[in-house]
């Protein structure tokens, strides 16, 4: 079973947390894609969905899915996408396809945060995938200056610039072994937009996509 395959299977698990109606989120990423692929089956079943970047409005759209703006939808039943890395408590790192900040605003405005990965994400410490933060592009080293302060290696995301119009720092050489402090702390650095750790809002419910199916951390 390739790594494909997990995403592709915990993404068909996901369809079970899809509620009768209503408006729900839908996150951005390679799992997250198989997501809305599996969603196009049971269309019907939602009124419509919230998407966390330009790349998933699109994908939902292709398939008919009506794309509704969070301003309009008010509260949503459940928001589902990937991880770059999740631990047991639920923890994650997201951003690897640089939509962060929607990710996180579309993940507060739900009720429930179904996480979606396969197995190869979850770690005991978060920090061995380099953590993206979306940064202003004036303040771009300024806030790079600052995160060297505290202990990170900040690298350029070259050539990339996200839905938002911002520039993405890759934090290499961290071991967050306090995410929550760690996510706060650097939500306070002048310029910075958003961080991609989400531990003061985690996941609610992490499904794994294994080798010997699917794996649901509750
Ligand atoms: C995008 C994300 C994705 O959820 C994360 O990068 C995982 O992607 P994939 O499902 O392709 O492994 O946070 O900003």
């Amino acid at each position: 079973m390739t790594q494909d395959d997990m995403k592709k299977a915990v993404a068909l698990a996901a369809l079970e947390f899809v509620p009768k109606g209503g408006v729900i989120g839908v996150g951005t990423g390679s799992t997250a894609n198989h997501f809305i692929d599996a969603l196009a089956t049971i269309k019907g079943r939602v009124d419509g969905a919230v998407a966390s970047s330009v790349a998933t409005a699109e994908r939902l759209k292709k398939h008919g899915i009506q794309v509704l703006d969070l301003n309009e939808a008010g509260t949503l039943t459940v928001y589902i996408d990937g991880a770059d890395e999740a631990t047991v408590h639920k923890a994650l790192i997201k951003g690897g396809g640089g939509a962060l900040t929607r990710e996180k605003i579309v993940a507060a405005a739900s009720r429930s945060f179904v996480c979606i990965a396969d197995e190869s994400k979850l770690v005991d410490v978060l920090g061995r995938f380099p953590l993206p933060i979306e940064v202003i592009p004036m303040a771009r080293s300024f806030v790079a200056r600052e995160i060297v302060a505290l202990g990170g290696e900040p690298v350029l995301r070259q050539g990339f610039q996200t839905d938002n119009g911002n520039v993405i720092l890759d934090v290499h050489g961290l071991k967050i072994l306090d995410p929550v402090a760690l996510e706060e702390r650097l939500n306070h650095i002048t310029g910075v937009v958003t961080n991609g750790l989400f531990a003061r809002r985690g996941a609610d419910i992490l499904l794994l996509g294994t080798k010997n199916g699917v794996r649901r951390i509750p």
